[in-house]
């Protein structure tokens, strides 16, 4: 069975959620089990084991938050050499759906120059400021980790 590691940054809880449905979608894939950790964990998260790594976070104004930044960096000096990596994020302005899940993209592509980019990006819709997930997210979160699953 191979092993996946969502790591989360949440506000408000949503996009725990959200990752605990990517998880729910990876472990009903048959092909892989997850593991969901905030950002806080990271420090102490050996990395060796897990075949692919899935990042998340809120847009907070305009930005993916800094702390998923920071986990991405401190995750790439771990080594995430010929793992599979993506993203995925929340947020609550239609205009903004998919921007900055891009910035997580791009970290990654940039720190982890040997890691495998899986594409494309989850990008979540809130309803409202502090949420809660839209109707249709966890369906598509469930989605996103089955297919996630199936490229490693
Ligand atoms: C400080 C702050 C700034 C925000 N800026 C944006 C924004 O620029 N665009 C947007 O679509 N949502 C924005 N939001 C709404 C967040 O995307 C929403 O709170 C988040 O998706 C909820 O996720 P969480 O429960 O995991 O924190 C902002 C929220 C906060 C707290």
């Amino acid at each position: 069975m191979k092993q996946v590691l969502v790591v989360y940054d949440s506000k408000f809880g949503n996009t725990k959620q959200l990752a605990n449905y990517i998880a729910e979608g990876i472990g009903e894939s048959g092909i892989a089990e997850a593991i969901v950790i905030g950002i806080s964990e990271i420090e102490d998260q050996s990395f060796d084991t897990f075949d692919g790594i899935l990042f998340g976070a809120p847009v907070h104004a305009f930005r993916a938050t800094r702390g998923i930044k920071g986990a991405v960096k401190k995750a790439a000096k771990k080594g995430l050499d010929g793992k599979l990596v993506g993203a995925f994020e929340t947020y609550q302005a239609l205009r903004h759906a998919g921007k900055f899940s891009r910035q997580i993209e791009g970290d990654l592509q940039k720190k982890a120059k040997s890691a495998k980019m899986f594409s494309p990006a989850l990008n979540s819709l809130v309803d409202g400021y502090e949420g809660s997930l839209n109707e249709a997210e966890p369906a598509k979160g469930k989605e996103f980790g089955q297919k996630f699953s199936q490229e490693l």
